[in-house]
């Protein structure tokens, strides 16, 4: 790439490709509703779900799934068009038309891609807006329901507990996140250490392919089957249902809330944390917050430990339980709160318990922010002076927070291999860092993205290592950004080995299968193969031809900006 830097040059392939791009995106555009209208059923006109730029709605439509704010100023680049399907063909049109006029789709269900993905783009872009598609149909008796993209999890709660006390699902503890880009990318929440992670509760799939083709999971296949299950949304096709198996859950469960500071022995007790939370009773599942907050003294900061549990039973085996395998906590019974499954997602939620169960259906989240993420998964218990060192960052850099979900129990029972997210035994927990902000700006945004930035380097000793592990549900761009040129295998396998360990080249290996134009791309999609293949060849096979290319590329380079005198 650093071969076509020539300074001289550079203005004239600007302006040349600026203007070959906006005469191309304006006829491109005309066309591609004129395709998409085309494309349409008469039975289902695909007009009422097209909005450009002009439509008077074309903001608040755009706005309507934006969930983290730092996308949402007036400088991040918008889509040229939206469409809002309302029926399966209109999803085909939009994959057809945008393949003939090669136009870069966003896929967006929920909209709450911490990096934005499924709305913002680098180049012109549209995107495919899923919220209209949005039905659950609950089959009790055979305790499974198809749930579509647009769905929100809170409302996938709501309906399932509208039919029955003793069953949920298990997936996100927020329940404004979209189904569609939650359950491709593997989705876990408090139940994940009795029933694992939503993808391993997933039995069927409706999609729609590259050629614009519905796929259940028979005709899919199993290897399209597995890799949207784990494989990251945005690079397989469009999903439109995933079919979920229920799971049993008690008609009473109990949730607590316990906060200690290090001046409450905070140390002692998330020492024991760490090996109590992956190995006690999978029916219990004890998430660890850590955040600096005001110490006891005036102008002293602390550290607090906040452990949130939910437990499939009552309180008393609960306090029993607590009492003889994590004293240390000093969990007694005024502690904790017997509810229903339902209430216990407000209360993780922080929304009051008492609050009608129908703000589950609410599709504005209760409140905005600025916020950047990373994440890491932990293999060994850290050491009292390890916790010492991390205590003194975290105060150094007071606004950082860490939230830690034990893993353990059924995660470590189910093969790394057997759907495309690979996180599985060996890990003790996953490390979520935060950073939230409040307030509009370049610099206070760089300010808090730098705390998360430090905190992660700092947790280096501490977390997985070669490769250090990632979460793709907790997306982070600063793993690496595929630009899908010619290196965009190896681009793709900065964050691919991160996100998904071995499973990665089983994905390259699909992904090149089922969409070999790579019609599907986002900032951090599975690359292909073929790129793989074609550098191999040049590199190893040849090393001549390699130099041969380097005087070739210098040669015209020179020659065209000797024209530029
Ligand atoms: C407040 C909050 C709480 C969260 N809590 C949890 C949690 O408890 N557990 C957890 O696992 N994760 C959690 N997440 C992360 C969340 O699971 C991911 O951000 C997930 O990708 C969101 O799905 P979405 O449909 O809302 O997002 P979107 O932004 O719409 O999509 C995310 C990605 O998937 C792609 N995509 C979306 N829809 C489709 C589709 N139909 N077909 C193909 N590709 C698609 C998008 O292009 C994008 O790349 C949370 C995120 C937020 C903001
Ligand atoms: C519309 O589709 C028909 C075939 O279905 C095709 O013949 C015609 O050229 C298309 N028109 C446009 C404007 O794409
Ligand atoms: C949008 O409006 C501008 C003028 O305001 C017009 O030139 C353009 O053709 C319109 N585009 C569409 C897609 O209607
Ligand atoms: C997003 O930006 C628009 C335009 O500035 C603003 O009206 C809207 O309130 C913002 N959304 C949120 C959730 O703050
Ligand atoms: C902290 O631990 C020490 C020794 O383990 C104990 O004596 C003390 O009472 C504890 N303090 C609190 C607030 O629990
Ligand atoms: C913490 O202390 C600072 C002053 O040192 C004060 O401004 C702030 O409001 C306090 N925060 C809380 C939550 O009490």
């Amino acid at each position: 790439m650093g071969l076509f830097s020539s300074t001289k040059l550079l203005p004239i392939v600007v302006l040349f490709s600026l203007l070959f791009t906006s005469y191309a995106t304006n006829s491109a555009e005309n066309n591609f509703v004129h395709c998409l209208v085309n494309h349409s059923e008469p039975s289902h006109p695909i007009s009422a779900a097209i909005f450009t730029q002009n439509s008077s709605s074309f903001s608040s439509v755009l706005q309507a799934y934006i969930r983290n704010l730092r996308f949402n100023t007036s400088t991040t680049r918008k889509p040229f068009l939206i469409v809002t399907p309302f029926h399966v063909s209109h999803v085909q049109a939009s994959i057809v038309c945008a393949k003939k006029h090669n136009l870069l789709m966003k896929i967006r269900s929920g909209g709450h891609d911490y990096e934005g993905v499924s709305y913002v783009a680098s180049q012109p872009f549209f995107i495919l807006d899923m919220f209209n598609l949005r039905s659950i149909e609950i089959d009790m008796e055979s305790e499974t329901a198809w749930v579509e993209a647009g769905a929100m999890l809170g409302e996938v709660y709501y309906r399932i507990a509208e039919k029955s006390k003793t069953h949920g699902f298990p997936a996100g503890v927020c329940p404004t996140v979209g189904v569609g880009g939650h359950i491709s990318g593997g989705g876990y929440g408090n139940l994940m250490r009795k029933y694992g992670t939503s993808v391993d509760n997933v039995v069927d799939a409706q999609i729609v392919d590259a050629r614009g083709r519905l796929l259940n999971r028979r005709t899919m296949g199993e290897d399209l089957f597995w890799a949207v299950r784990g494989g990251g949304g945005g690079s397989f096709g469009v999903v439109l249902a995933y079919k979920i198996r229920l799971v049993r859950v008690p008609e009473k469960v109990t949730v607590f809330q316990v906060g200690v500071t290090l001046e409450q022995n905070a140390t002692d007790i998330v020492y024991n944390w760490q090996h109590v939370a992956p190995t006690i009773d999978n029916d219990l599942f004890i998430r660890l917050i850590l955040e600096v907050v005001n110490g006891t003294q005036t102008a002293t900061k602390t550290v607090r430990a906040t452990f949130i549990a939910l437990f499939l039973g009552d309180s008393k085996s609960l306090v029993s339980l607590m009492n003889d395998k994590f004293p240390q906590l000093g969990l007694k019974q005024s502690d904790c709160i017997e509810t229903t499954w339902l209430k216990s997602v407000l209360f993780w939620d922080n929304i009051d318990i008492a609050t009608p169960v129908e703000i589950l259906l609410e599709r504005q989240p209760q409140s905005f922010k600025y916020l950047k993420r990373k994440s890491d998964y932990v293999k060994k218990p850290i050491s009292k002076e390890g916790w010492e060192g991390i205590w003194n960052k975290m105060i150094e850099l007071e606004k950082a927070i860490m939230y830690f979900n034990p893993y353990g129990g059924r995660m470590a029972e189910i093969p790394s291999t057997e759907t495309a997210f690979p996180h599985r035994a060996g890990n003790l927990w996953k490390i979520q860092y935060q950073a939230n902000w409040f307030e509009a700006g370049e610099e206070v945004a760089e300010y808090h993205i730098n705390l998360v930035r430090e905190l992660h380097k700092y947790m280096t000793p501490f977390v997985s290592q070669n490769p250090r592990q990632a979460f793709i549900c907790y997306k982070d761009l600063e793993l690496g950004i595929n630009h899908h040129g010619f290196y965009g295998y190896f681009e793709g396998s900065a964050y691919g080995v991160q996100y998904f360990d071995d499973n990665f080249k089983r994905l390259v290996q699909i992904k090149t299968k089922v969409d070999p134009s790579n019609f599907f791309r986002t900032e951090q999609s599975i690359p292909l193969h073929s790129h793989v293949e074609f550098v191999r060849m040049v590199t190893e096979k040849s090393l001549v031809s390699v130099l041969f290319g380097f005087f070739a590329l210098n040669w015209i380079r020179r020659t065209s900006s000797n024209m530029n005198y």
